[in-house]
């Protein structure tokens, strides 16, 4: 009499059992891998724009002030990007014929705003607000890197919960005086917990505080 299932099967089962196991006890391992891992958190990857526009020759070669272009992010949760007749101040006059500035000329005088790609983006659930960081001793440098040295903006930080409540813990050791929240390459003058202590931080670790 044979037997109703051939030795291969067997072996087949074994590795169909294994791979079963590796799958269930070595999946949430991997995702948690790729969750943590720049392919999720998308740091360092450069984001493709309908305006080639860069930090590097507007903010270094030009000194224009994060401020000029950014002034929302002292006043209001979203830091906002700046809108074509900001652009078109300076762009009616310089390189008003290069096809770099071609799109800009165009939103212009079609009356119709840039479609600029996000690059940093926290979940909807999260509670984040620029004015509540910047006018409190936060930089733009601490948050997003070198942005005067990028071509293209890049995400340098994960904007995960664990880099948010690292800064919270222990702000004493990221922050500044106020009027240096724009300044790149900034040196640290005045100890951190001074600051901390004349301005009273207390940056929320609560739940609720960041998730309302
Ligand atoms: C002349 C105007 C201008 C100035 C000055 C400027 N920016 Fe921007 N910024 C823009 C524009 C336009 C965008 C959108 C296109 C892009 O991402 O490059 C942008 C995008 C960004 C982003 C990415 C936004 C996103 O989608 O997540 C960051 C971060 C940023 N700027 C920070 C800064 C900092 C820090 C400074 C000062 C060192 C600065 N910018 C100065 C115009 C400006
Ligand atoms: C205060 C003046 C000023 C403002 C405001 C300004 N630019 Fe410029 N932009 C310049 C100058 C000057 C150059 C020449 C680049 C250089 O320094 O070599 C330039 C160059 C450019 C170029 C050519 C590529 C490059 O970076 O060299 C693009 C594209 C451009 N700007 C887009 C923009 C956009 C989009 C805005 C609005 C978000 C903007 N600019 C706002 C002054 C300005
Ligand atoms: C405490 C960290 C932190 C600081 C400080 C900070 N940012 Fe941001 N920034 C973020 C986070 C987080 C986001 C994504 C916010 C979201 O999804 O709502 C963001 C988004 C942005 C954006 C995208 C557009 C928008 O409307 O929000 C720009 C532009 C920007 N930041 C510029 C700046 C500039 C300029 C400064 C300094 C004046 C600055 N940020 C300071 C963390 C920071
Ligand atoms: C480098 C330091 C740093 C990082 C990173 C940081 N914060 Fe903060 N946060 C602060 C400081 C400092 C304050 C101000 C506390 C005060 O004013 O007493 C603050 C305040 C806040 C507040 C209170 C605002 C209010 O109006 O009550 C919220 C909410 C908040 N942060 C959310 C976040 C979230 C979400 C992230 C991550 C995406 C983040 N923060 C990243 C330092 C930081
Ligand atoms: C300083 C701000 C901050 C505080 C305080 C905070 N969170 Fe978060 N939380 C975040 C941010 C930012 C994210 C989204 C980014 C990420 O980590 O994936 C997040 C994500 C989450 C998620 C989604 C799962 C995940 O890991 O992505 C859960 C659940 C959560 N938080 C629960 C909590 C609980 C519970 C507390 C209180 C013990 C808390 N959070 C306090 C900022 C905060």
């Amino acid at each position: 009499m044979s037997a109703p299932f051939r030795p291969i099967a067997d072996t087949w089962l074994r590795v169909g059992l294994g791979a079963t196991v590796l799958v269930v006890a070595g999946g949430p391992v991997v995702l948690w891998g790729y969750m943590r891992s720049p392919l999720f958190t998308t740091t360092g990857q450069a984001v493709d724009q309908p305006v080639e526009f860069d930090h590097r020759h507007h903010v270094r070669d030009d000194g224009i002030s994060c401020e000029y272009c950014h002034f929302d992010a002292w006043r209001a949760a979203p830091a906002g990007v700046p809108s074509t007749d900001l652009c078109m101040n300076c762009h009616s006059q310089v390189w008003n014929d290069s096809p770099l500035t071609e799109p800009l000329r165009r939103s212009w005088f079609e009356d119709r705003p840039i479609a600029w790609n996000r690059v940093h983006q926290v979940p909807d659930f999260v509670f984040f607000d620029h004015r509540a960081h910047v006018t409190r001793g936060v930089a733009c440098e601490t948050c997003h890197g070198r942005v005067d040295l990028m071509p293209r903006v890049e995400q340098v930080a994960t904007l995960q919960m664990g880099w948010c409540l690292d800064c919270h813990r222990a702000p004493e050791r990221y922050v500044r005086p106020p009027e240096d929240v724009a300044v790149m390459g900034y040196t640290p003058t005045i100890p951190g917990a001074r600051i901390v202590a004349e301005l009273d931080l207390r940056p929320p670790l609560r739940c609720s505080g960041c998730h309302r």
